[in-house]
């Protein structure tokens, strides 16, 4: 029963999928998930970390001391209500602790050396057809470990004869099973529907990127880095890369897309060029905020714009500051008159 536990629960509840790609869609998120971390440094030292994602949107955290969810956003309840959270967050906690437990018990019947980390993601996504997915994948130290297939588990060939006999063991404990099952394939596609209306204006709503221009280091005498910026942007989806006139050029280089805090979104786009050869280059940037109107920001103008406005500011400047003291000077020579 304990070693059912430590299988079963962890690919259950928490562990499971990650890899499922989440489609490439502008209209929002579709999937629900969470990861858990737990990391064994000896036989006596472990911890769990827990967090819950809208499609790339943390919305929960997990507080283990406390053994409560965090709800990183007003509406990371969904439509449920605060008893069926609870009751949630006590299975978890129950889970979660259970699983340490249960690892560390069965660690040199399993020849677990440590220290060691076990990865989990569960969660359900919707389908096109308008049904959902559930999916649950484990990974052990890195490498996937088993999955959830059609109902039954799946040893990874990574996970070797470990990853069957726990795969067994699993099919043998029918009741905690039928808990997790409930749980993936009833409560988180409810869950899910009631997130995606509860959280649609902030999940619909783009944000602009404000994008700039920069050179990186050299990469070697005579060339030029240029890093195209492009920062705060909601959603994820985003386009960008280096341009000369109507020519992608494809030696552009994409940075991995940054989470900020706030949930939106960083990437950088460099190009390598002869320092000559510069003049001409454009950065391009297609997101969903703007409206089918691309960004371009081209190379050296956001010098001279600054230059240029320099030059008419600051007469400007002198003009506005100068006139008051001209204007007393003359004031006072009248008076004195
Ligand atoms: C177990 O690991 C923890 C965290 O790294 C460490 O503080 C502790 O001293 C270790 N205990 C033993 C018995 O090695
Ligand atoms: C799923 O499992 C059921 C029963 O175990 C089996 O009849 C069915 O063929 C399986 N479907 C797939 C796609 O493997
Ligand atoms: C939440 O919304 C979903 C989808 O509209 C619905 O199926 C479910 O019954 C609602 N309420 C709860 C408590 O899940």
């Amino acid at each position: 029963m304990r070693l059912l536990l430590l299988l079963l629960w962890p690919t259950a509840l928490c562990p499971g999928g990650g890899g499922e790609a989440e489609p490439a869609d502008l209209q929002g998120p579709t999937s629900y998930r969470v990861i858990q971390i737990s990391s064994f440094a000896n036989s006596s030292w472990a911890q769990n970390q827990g967090s819950g994602w809208l499609g790339d949107m943390q919305i929960h955290g997990w507080d283990a001391d406390a053994g409560r969810a965090v709800f990183l956003k007003p509406w990371s309840k969904g439509n449920f209500s605060d008893e069926e959270m609870v009751e949630l967050e006590e299975i978890i906690q129950v889970y979660l602790s259970g699983f340490i437990l249960e690892v560390q018990d069965h660690a040199p019947e399993f020849q677990m050396q440590y220290p060691f980390e076990i990865q989990g993601v569960a969660g359900c996504q919707l389908h096109p057809d308008g049904g959902t997915v559930s999916f649950l994948r484990g990974a052990l130290g890195g490498l996937d470990f088993l999955s959830l297939k059609n109902h039954s588990c799946v040893p990874a060939p990574e996970g070797g004869s470990r990853a069957q006999r726990i795969c067994e063991l699993i099919l043998q404990y029918e009741g905690i099973r039928d808990i997790a099952e409930k749980l993936l394939f009833e409560t988180c596609p409810r869950f899910l529907l009631g997130l995606l209306d509860a959280g649609k204006a902030d999940l619909r709503r783009p944000v602009r990127p404000e994008v700039w221009l920069s050179a990186g280091p050299s990469p070697r005498p005579g060339r030029l880095q240029l890093v195209c910026h492009v920062s705060g942007f909601y959603p994820k989806p985003v386009w960008v890369t280096w341009m000369r006139g109507q020519q992608e050029q494809q030696g552009t280089r994409q940075g991995d897309v940054l989470p900020h805090a706030d949930g939106t979104w960083y990437l950088q786009a460099t190009l390598d060029v002869a320092a000559g050869e510069a003049a001409g280059l454009s950065c391009r940037v297609k997101h969903s905020s703007l409206g089918g109107q691309d960004m371009v920001l081209h190379w050296g103008n956001s010098i001279s714009i600054g230059l240029i406005s320099l030059a008419i500011i600051l007469p400007v400047l002198i003009f506005l500051i100068g006139l008051p003291f001209w204007l007393w000077r003359r004031w006072s020579y009248q008076s004195i008159s």
